[in-house]
């Protein structure tokens, strides 16, 4: 298979990962872990929702966390567009190639266009939101990881290649992939509009459901003081992986759980993507150092558990190949 070209000539301009949209069976809880914990920003919270931003974050909410009582799913990620035309280029655009999308009302938001991309997953795409003070100068709020801004978003897909042309058909651009070994199968693929590494990563799995979704942090240091900070209130268990340093996309990253399963990734260190003449780089999947430069591989629950959209059902991958866990790993003797 061929690699997927990015339209250059984009239907209409999507800037940014901007937000996602999660359920939290206690919002207290959420909110222990979220703001007092890893040091988030609570911009809104009422007794039916939570609305968090980073610290550098103008904009009124990067986390929204709804309560119910059951399984935590992600109900939408969401997905800036520049202005208020290229949301009715968006909408013309899946009018176009049969995509129902649908205008709807969010709170704090501009208007508001929902569709589901082309492995299910629901999508929101918005121009603006209501503005808030940014804290990146209110050093005395900062505390946990402090958190600046959400990056991306990384979705387990059952058809990582099917993903891939959905996205680069509405201008998004491959910097790094991983294919099955002596191939161009798309195993995952780092996409971006924003010009660094990436906004959306899609890697190969029972699909879709969300992986995780990424703040930037300031400093190294940051990484390792919410890890101390974890094991001093005696929950490191919420460490899920790391920390390390991923071979794709140059990240030092930790990931934690939230009360609900969630995942979070905080991390330092993409790279600057932009010029038109750089080519992807692409890992072979068997490379342990795609995923990590320097130590142990992931295990098989970061690689497997993921959270699942809400009322979505999911789908076996369409590429039956696995990638080296610390548990195959461990057992090679290595
Ligand atoms: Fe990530």
């Amino acid at each position: 298979m061929a690699l997927p070209q990015p339209r250059l000539d984009a239907p209409f301009n999507v800037t940014r990962a901007s937000h996602v949209v999660l359920t939290g069976k206690d919002l207290a809880a959420s909110r222990a872990f979220y703001a007092d914990i890893i040091g988030l920003v609570v911009t809104y919270e009422d007794e039916s929702c939570l609305y968090l931003r980073g610290l550098e974050e103008a904009c009124h909410h990067s986390l929204v966390i709804r309560k119910d009582g059951g399984a935590g799913v992600c109900e939408r990620i969401g997905l800036r567009v520049f202005t208020e035309r290229d949301l009715e280029l968006a909408k013309k655009y899946f009018d176009s190639v049969g995509i129902a999308a649908r205008w709807v009302d969010v709170p704090f938001q501009g208007r508001t266009l929902h569709l589901d991309d082309a492995c299910g997953m629901p999508v929101e795409l918005c121009a603006t939101m209501d503005d808030v003070p940014r804290y990146m100068q209110d050093f005395h709020r900062f505390h946990g990881a402090s958190p600046q801004r959400l990056d991306h978003f990384q979705i387990v897909a059952s058809d990582v290649e099917r993903a891939t042309r959905f996205y680069t058909d509405i201008g998004f651009r491959i910097t790094e992939y991983t294919a099955t070994d002596g191939t161009e199968d798309l195993w995952g693929v780092w996409l971006q509009r924003k010009g660094n590494t990436h906004d959306i990563v899609f890697t190969n799995g029972e699909g879709p459901r969300l992986h995780h979704f990424a703040f930037t942090i300031p400093d190294t240091h940051d990484l390792i003081h919410i890890c101390d900070v974890a094991g001093s209130l005696g929950i490191a268990d919420v460490i899920d992986r790391g920390p390390g340093r991923h071979g794709i996309s140059n990240a030092l990253f930790v990931y934690l759980r939230d009360p609900d399963g969630h995942r979070i990734e905080l991390f330092t260190t993409h790279y600057q993507a932009i010029d038109i003449e750089t080519r992807p780089i692409r890992w072979d999947l068997s490379n342990t150092r795609r995923s990590q430069l320097w130590g142990l591989p992931a295990s098989k629950r970061w690689f497997f558990e993921a959270t699942r959209f809400k009322d979505k059902k999911t789908s076996e991958p369409v590429l039956k190949a696995d990638p080296v866990t610390l548990e195959k790993f461990l057992a090679m003797g290595r």
